[in-house]
């Protein structure tokens, strides 16, 4: 216990490959002294990724594993496996992480591993996920954060925020809203994991001791 009564801080890695919005979230939410996780270290695969400066800006260590220095994906992803674990997470966030995982790398984090994606899931995998949920003339859109497994962008759904499609919505009017959202869905679950209220069971996400049939959802402007 540390002094004031606080158990131990989980410690979170995240993992990014642009522009760093929803790590931004993670890093203001963890500002807070009751927040029970604090961000050991942000690793990307893209040297010029913008999320970096904004952890260093946090005072947050940052390192770069460019993987195109690497023949494939599984000598990257061992290389990557390496960095990682030598910050010893309890917990490793993909926040806009644009890499598709090899097997032995989910198997190694499985269930300290998680994901957001910009769809509702199993809705649109993938990339453009706005503009097909526009194109298939949707009533909603939304984004999903999800344990990882195998699967690309699958995995049993924790929390889900759905937000309605407007008449006049562009692809980059309806991203900006489902992105607002991430912001607000995703520390909420990196919280709950920290305290230990989120564990991915034998079949299904268990949340406070309950499985979880579905994921939780939350509409726009819901606590
Ligand atoms: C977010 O919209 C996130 O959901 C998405 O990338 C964006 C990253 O933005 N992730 C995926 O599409 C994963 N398949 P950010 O760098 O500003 O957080």
């Amino acid at each position: 216990m540390r002094p004031g009564g606080h158990s131990e801080k989980r410690r979170i890695l995240v993992l990014i490959s642009g522009g760093g919005t929803n790590l931004q979230a993670l890093i203001d939410a963890t500002r807070d002294d009751e927040f029970p996780g604090s961000i050991v270290a942000v690793i990307s695969n893209k040297p010029e990724a913008g999320g970096l400066a904004r952890a260093r800006h946090a005072g947050i260590p940052t390192e770069t594993l460019d993987h195109r220095q690497y023949p494939d994906r599984t000598s990257f992803d061992q290389a990557l496996k390496a960095r990682i674990d030598a910050h010893q997470p309890d917990l490793v966030v993909l926040a806009g992480f644009m890499r598709i995982l090899t097997s032995d790398f989910v198997r190694h984090y499985h269930g300290r591993l998680v994901n957001i994606h910009p769809s509702l899931l199993p809705h649109y995998p993938g990339l453009h996920t706005h503009r097909q949920a526009l194109a298939a003339g949707d009533a909603e859109h939304g984004a999903t954060v999800h344990f990882v497994t195998e699967e690309l962008d699958g995995g049993p759904g924790i929390l889900q925020t759905r937000v309605p499609i407007l008449p006049n919505d562009t692809e980059t009017s309806l991203a900006a809203r489902v992105l607002a959202e991430e912001h607000r869905i995703y520390p909420d679950v990196v919280r709950w994991f920290c305290e230990g209220r989120l564990v991915l069971g034998e079949n299904a996400v268990v949340f406070d001791g309950q499985p979880l049939a579905q994921p939780l959802q939350r509409a726009v402007g819901e606590h």
